[in-house]
């Protein structure tokens, strides 16, 4: 038999992401975002999101059948994310998941949207090699995962217990009059800023924190410390320095996540760390991640940025896994589960 031939459908977020592979060969990566409609409210609103996604999906997946070159009537099956995310979000691609799967007669997949994002690495290249430690940062989440085999096992290591990491940069942005999203604009001002300059709190690193939480991740102090930084500097009457406090802030979060992750590589014998979300498009991030891996003797893996952020065909690569890997499909009465587990 050859290769399936899967639309997969995203829209746990902003990004309404349709993608088109066949088994691992990606075909189409079609992806509308709302994020304009929220840089207003400097944050993703959850109803704004539902709206969009409803305007843009019936646009989107005719875009993409026209990309890859394909009829509805050729599709071998459906893959729809369940899970985690926007509930609003997430029920409308999950409604239009389940009318296509019904109307064209043909298997429908539901899939985790962090599974997803490991799934990212299964399109074009080498294969995705497993055990690996993958490392997903985006403006809703940040996890550290163990994918000892992506079909059945799976296993969360840790999170964030407050703010996500693009979150973080997101309000830190914010606080230095920076426009949203702010992961970017900080990138921008912290060019030829000293990462050393200030040294802002690294969260759940303590010894007492690394017992209960050593993988997990805390953002919200930092952001809060930044903030009485520049604060005490303003009454002080003194000029803000932008570029070391964006440089020393970045470097904050690209420590912490790196030494987690780089801690549970070495703690499980992983040799693997593969990076996921829209944070990867930090410069700062990947730089690092490239020395402390290599220093470490860890096999660094980074998607093209195209399949990190938010995106459909990372949906569609892991339904053809399913398919290939002989998974029955989903049973139509599933729902959107905004804190699906792994
Ligand atoms: O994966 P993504 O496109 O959407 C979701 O959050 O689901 O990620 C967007 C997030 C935003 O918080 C944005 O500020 C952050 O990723 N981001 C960055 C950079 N580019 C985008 N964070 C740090 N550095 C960047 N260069
Ligand atoms: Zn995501």
């Amino acid at each position: 038999a050859s290769a399936p031939l899967v639309l997969g459908i995203e829209t746990s977020c902003d990004e309404t992401g349709i993608g088109i592979v066949r088994g691992e060969t990606l075909l189409a990566n079609v992806i509308a975002s709302s994020m304009e409609e929220h840089a207003r409210y400097g944050g993703v609103v959850p109803e704004v999101a539902a709206r969009a996604h409803l305007e843009a999906l019936g646009p989107a997946i005719r875009q993409a059948l026209a990309e890859a070159g394909v009829t509805l009537g050729e599709l071998d099956a459906i893959a729809v994310t369940s899970g985690p995310g926007l509930a609003g979000a997430l029920m409308v691609g999950i409604g239009a998941a389940k009318a296509l799967a019904l109307a064209l007669d043909v298997p429908l997949y539901a899939v985790n949207h962090l599974v997803g994002h490991v799934g990212a690495d299964l399109i074009g290249g080498t294969p995705l090699e497993t055990p690996t430690v993958a490392l997903l940062v985006s403006g809703g989440h940040t996890s550290l995962l163990l994918v000892r085999d992506l079909v059945d096992d799976v296993e969360l290591l840790g999170e964030t217990i407050d703010d996500a990491a693009g979150e973080a940069f997101d309000k830190v942005a914010r606080v230095l009059g920076l426009p949203y999203p702010g992961g970017p604009e900080i990138d921008r001002v912290a060019v030829g800023g000293d990462p050393a300059a200030i040294r802002f709190p690294r969260g759940l690193s303590l010894p007492k924190d690394l017992e209960r939480h050593r993988y997990d991740f805390s953002f919200s102090g930092l952001k809060t410390a930044v903030a009485r930084w520049v604060e005490a500097r303003q009454d002080a009457g003194e000029p803000v320095p932008l570029a070391d406090v964006a440089a020393s802030f970045r470097e904050a979060v690209v420590d912490v996540l790196l030494t987690k992750a780089l801690a549970a590589c070495r703690d499980l014998g992983v040799p693997r760390l593969l990076l996921g979300g829209g944070v990867v498009a930090n410069r700062r991030l990947r730089e690092v991640a490239e020395a402390r891996a290599a220093e470490a003797g860890v096999a660094l893996r980074i998607p093209p940025l195209s399949l990190c952020t938010d995106n459909g065909a990372m949906i569609a690569a892991l339904g053809a896994r399913l398919i290939t890997a002989g998974r029955p499909p989903s049973t139509l009465g599933f729902g959107a589960d905004s804190t699906l587990p792994v």
